[in-house]
């Protein structure tokens, strides 16, 4: 490589480690595996080995995380939060010792005594008690300046409020981790709510300790350990062994894994013992850590960057098998995403059977050019969804995989949108597996509004053959006598049932529309088409004819990609007759705008944070009375931004676009004098 393309190389390393450091630290959303990741710091650190005089200012090498970010406050660190050296292969442990050796000039009959223990892979957390008392919790950060999560840590059960007997001043290092049963349990929460779903546990803990609302974080399964310490008013023992005994002995939980060792012979057979019982362990964890038991010696060794000299970690192996993929199969989501699953011959991975591996999306079936039959290589990632690191198979007698164009389910088109990976079901109307989600979604506050319809009873009558779409729901009175009878259901709630659901018709066709859960078209947009349209009629008809896209994008506060969807959604001819059927049920009037003309007509108002004298809901049908539009997203057409309490990058957005930004008080000041 040339100087030049070194250099350019560099830059292009430095950019793209500081956007995925970004991505995981701040967004807890990692958009490339670990291994990956390491891959780019090492080449980023060999460049550098190799034109010294290259290395840049903004190194990625010198930062350890990244600059804390968040909304949480920042707290400097009375010592610094070092990390240990990465990139450690399991034969240089008796490197790691050699140096230490060499570096202390010891004798090489002296025994250099060091602990041994998992290194978890969760985030490491600072907790600072002072007379006793937990005063401060802080994340990493930079390693100088971390994130005070004071309220937050006071919410997790293994982190003491008070200790007795501890030195007046005594900072526990240690990591916040979640263990797997939990976060499988998290995320299966997360997604019946519809909710972020996380990568992995060390995700799902960083985003549930960073929260602003420490409610939040109650809710979550966090559990700590601790593994050393910051400031001290007084030594905590002299090695690191009785140290670690001695925060034990404080009630502050530590790993039952950890272990002194003399000789490397015990560090490889305990290295050997943690990674044989890795699969049973409750946390994930990404390797062992080593560390020189002498604390005179560790001060000695000191530091190189931001590592300490006395402790490593050789990084433990991601657990590997190849198998072969028998079949692939595609899911369909509750909302209408195709998800691609390997079906494997099954195998054994560090201790756990697999047998299904998921593929993501078409591109990734793509990138290992993967047919059915292939040889793979798996790998359990995070400890606990399987991957497909790499095809094996390179000869290409069989037929290509042929991602479908329909849904499994239902039949519908599957199309994905521009520049997007995943592949959608258009039948929304009609498609089993999203069914109860687009149920939901059609009796719900904001769309029909249909009172007593909820999600328990919508599953009810589904599984017994009354719902399949939500024309249906107008058809629930035909099983009136039955349902009478049914466990949970007298006469009279039935009847307010289907007196709620009776009430609908004539009703609003924004509503309506905004029901029938188009993808991009949410309240506000369905507003917008109504205006434009006056019937859901008159926009299919726009929608399917010619020069659709054009005439749909003319319409105020619908873009290309609404345009889009809507295309998409009325060619499917599924949805079509759902929809036929549906308005053959239950027919909107023609959309009434409620709106006066004032000063505000035709503007556009955002509201964020918390709003605390009104709903949000009630605020944007103000907005609408005085015929603006409120929308969700600050641009810089928005002429109001009116700001509540926790606003976040909504205010500091408008700030910045200098946008009016009114409190919630002088938003009731507006509305009334309009
Ligand atoms: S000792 C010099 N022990 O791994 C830092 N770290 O890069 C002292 N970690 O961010 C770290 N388990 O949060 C130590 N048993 C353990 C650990 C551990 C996880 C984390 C730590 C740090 C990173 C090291």
């Amino acid at each position: 490589m040339t100087e030049a393309e070194a250099a350019n190389r560099l830059m292009r390393l430095a950019k793209e480690i500081a956007r995925h450091n970004r991505a995981y630290h701040d967004r807890d959303n990692p958009q490339i595996s670990d291994a990956a990741f390491d891959a780019l710091v090492r080449e980023n650190a060999a460049l550098e080995a190799e034109f010294p005089h290259l290395v840049r200012a903004d190194t990625p090498s010198k930062t350890v995380g990244t600059a804390p970010s968040s909304s949480l406050a920042k707290v400097p660190h009375a010592r610094p939060m070092l990390s240990l050296e990465n990139a450690f292969a399991d034969d240089e442990v008796a490197e790691f010792i050699a140096r230490v050796r060499r570096f202390l000039s010891l004798a090489a009959g002296e025994a250099i005594d060091l602990t041994a223990e998992p290194k978890i892979d969760g985030l490491s957390c600072s907790l600072r008690y002072e007379h006793g008392k937990l005063v401060l919790a802080a994340t990493r950060g930079d390693g100088s300046v971390g994130e005070d999560v004071t309220a937050n840590a006071r919410t997790i059960a293994d982190i003491p409020q008070r200790l007795s007997g501890a030195p007046d001043i005594l900072e526990v290092r240690g990591e916040v981790y979640m263990a797997k049963a939990d976060f499988a349990a998290l995320n299966a929460r997360q997604e019946a709510a519809g909710g972020k779903i996380f990568a992995n546990p060390r995700n799902a803990a960083a985003g549930s300790l960073r929260q602003k609302d420490p409610a939040v974080t109650a809710a979550r399964p966090l559990r700590f350990l601790a593994h050393g310490w910051g400031e001290l008013s007084e030594p905590l023992g002299h090695t690191q062994g009785a140290a670690m005994a001695r925060l034990a002995e404080l009630d502050l939980p530590v790993s039952d894994l950890l272990r002194s060792v003399s000789t490397l012979d015990q560090a490889l057979a305990h290295y050997a013992a943690i990674e044989a019982r890795r699969a049973d362990l409750p946390f994930d964890i990404d390797g062992v850590v080593y560390k020189v038991d002498r604390l005179d010696w560790q001060e000695r060794l000191g530091q190189i960057g931001r590592a300490p000299r006395g402790g490593g970690a050789p990084k433990l192996p991601p657990a590997h098998a190849a198998t072969v993929i028998e079949a692939l199969d595609i899911q369909v989501g509750r909302t209408g995403k195709l998800t691609p699953v390997g079906r494997l011959k099954p195998v054994g991975v560090g201790g756990v059977i697999v047998a299904n591996v998921t593929l993501h999306n078409r591109d990734e079936i793509a990138r290992l050019a993967l047919r059915i039959g292939d040889r793979v290589r798996i790998q359990r990632a995070g400890d606990v969804i399987p991957q497909v690191v790499e095809n094996l198979t390179r000869e290409v007698t069989r037929d290509p995989y042929v991602f479908p164009d329909h849904c499994p389910e239902c039949q519908s088109e599957a199309v994905a949108e521009e520049g997007e990976v995943d592949v959608r079901c258009t039948g929304g109307l009609i498609c089993p597996a999203q069914r109860i989600e687009r149920l939901k979604h059609f009796v719900s506050r904001g769309a029909m509004d249909i009172d007593g319809l909820g999600e328990k009873s919508i599953v009810e009558f589904a599984e017994l053959g009354w719902l399949s779409g939500p024309a249906d729901i107008f058809r629930l009175k035909n099983h009136r006598d039955a349902l009478i009878g049914r466990e949970g259901w007298k006469e009279k709630s039935v009847d307010n049932l289907l007196a709620a659901i009776e009430a609908h018709t004539g009703f609003d066709p924004a509503r309506f529309l905004f029901g029938l859960g188009i993808r991009h078209v949410g309240a506000v947009t369905a507003k917008d088409l109504m205006r434009a349209f006056s019937t859901v009629e008159a926009l299919q008809g726009a929608a399917t004819g010619e020069g659709a896209e054009v005439e749909l994008s003319a319409v105020e506060g619908v873009g290309p990609v609404v345009a889009e969807a809507l295309a998409d959604f009325f060619h499917e001819p599924h949805n079509r007759d759902a929809l036929a059927d549906l308005l053959s049920l239950a027919k909107p009037a023609a959309y009434v705008s409620t709106a006066r003309t004032t000063e505000w007509t035709g503007k556009t108002i955002v509201f964020t944070g918390t709003l605390e004298t009104m709903s949000r809901d009630e605020a944007k049908a103000q907005a609408e009375r005085l015929g603006a539009r409120a929308a969700g997203s600050v641009s810089a057409r928005t002429d109001l931004v009116v700001a509540g309490p926790g606003a976040g990058s909504k205010l500091k957005k408008a700030e910045d676009l200098g946008i009016r930004v009114a409190t919630e008080a002088e938003w009731a000041a507006i509305v009334a004098s309009a």
